[in-house]
């Protein structure tokens, strides 16, 4: 038996995002009935207003429009994709999978293709494995997309999570590291995960909506995850003052400005996506990168921190490269 030959290292080519165009404002949610107010909303999670799909509009529509918008992007072509990765928690279905029905509407023809599941850490996860797989040498370049269509599983009368999630899609490019003189784009993972806390975030069954204990998982995240990422960065061999951004899950802005704190990077600018765009679970992180390259809030070369947490629960950072 032989062994296929990798590549010593990959690299992020290029991000894309998209957002559905329907906004809804914390006094939207209001006036529909629910018992919150824009002060509460603004104060206790940072959320202004958030983009919510259209009924006609699928979890594949949205994928596709980041990674279309990723590959364009990127420089490269349909026929250089070999592995496409849709990280997602809000599936329309068990099965067809997502990614084989987005690989298809982009023209790329015939890839690897499977949805995974972390929740709010699925896009660290699919990044880690995408780059394992170029490393690895079973594939070469990677579309990995973070969507949710969050909305379609939300009560919309339970102002404890319908005030929160939102939908929307990102996506990357994953790619080998070509230059020599580059160091690696994608840094190591640090992942884990405890089932012993399943029950803090969960949607019980197909004919039920998402139930979170708030405070419960707010304590988690602000405790025992500033470790984690500080671990990262120290397996990237990059120090926290060196980092130009930390790019979190967009959970709630609170959480978002503890971790910060206790990563020690004074700095790193902060991502604060979720004001406009509200918690949109695996599609936070990239959704929050191609916005802040787009405003050239953060420049090619410059090391960023992503830290992804969240329902399983499951969590995972690295450090990566800007492209
Ligand atoms: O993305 C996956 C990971 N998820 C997270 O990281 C979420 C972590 N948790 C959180 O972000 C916060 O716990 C929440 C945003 C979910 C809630 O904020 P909180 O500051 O922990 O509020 P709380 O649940 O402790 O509730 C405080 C008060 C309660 O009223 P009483 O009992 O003090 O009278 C709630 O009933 O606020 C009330 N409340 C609201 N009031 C107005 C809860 N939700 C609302 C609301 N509007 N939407």
């Amino acid at each position: 038996m032989r062994l296929i030959e990798g590549s010593p290292a990959a690299r992020i080519l290029a991000f894309g995002g998209y957002q559905p165009a329907k906004v809804v404002t914390n006094d939207d949610i209001a006036a529909s009935g629910v018992d919150t107010s824009d002060e509460w909303i603004r104060s206790r999670v940072g959320i202004a207003s958030r983009r919510i799909a259209g009924p006609d509009e699928s979890l594949a529509d949205m994928a596709a429009a980041a990674g279309g918008k990723a590959l364009a992007a990127s420089g490269l072509s349909a026929a250089d994709i070999d592995l496409v990765i849709v990280a997602t928690c809000t599936p329309e279905a068990p099965i067809p999978n997502t990614a084989a029905t987005v690989a298809t509407r982009l023209g790329i023809l015939a890839p690897g293709a499977y949805d995974l599941n972390a929740a709010c850490a699925g896009f660290c996860y699919a990044l880690a494995t995408a780059s394992d797989a170029v490393r690895a040498g079973t594939a070469r370049h990677v579309l990995v997309i973070g969507a949710e269509k969050l909305s379609q599983w939300v009560d919309w009368t339970d102002r404890s999570t319908c005030i929160i999630f939102a939908d929307g899609a990102g996506a990357a490019v994953v790619g080998p590291v070509t230059d020599p003189q580059a160091g690696p784009g994608i840094g190591p993972v640090v992942w884990g995960s405890d089932g012993g806390m399943a029950d803090k975030i969960a949607i019980a069954d197909r004919n039920s909506f998402i139930v979170q204990e708030g405070q419960a998982v707010f304590r988690w995240a602000t405790t025992a995850l500033h470790p984690v990422a500080r671990k990262a960065c120290e397996l990237a061999g990059v120090d926290p003052t060196e980092l130009a951004a930390f790019v979190p899950h967009q959970a709630n802005l609170r959480i978002i400005e503890a971790i910060a704190r206790k990563i020690g990077a004074p700095q790193a600018r902060v991502a604060d996506d979720i004001v406009h765009a509200g918690n949109t679970s695996s599609a936070s992180i990239p959704l929050a990168l191609s916005r802040m390259i787009e405003r050239g809030e953060i420049g090619s070369g410059e090391a960023v921190l992503l830290l992804g947490f969240g329902a399983g629960i499951s969590y995972a950072a690295q450090v990566i490269t800007v492209p």
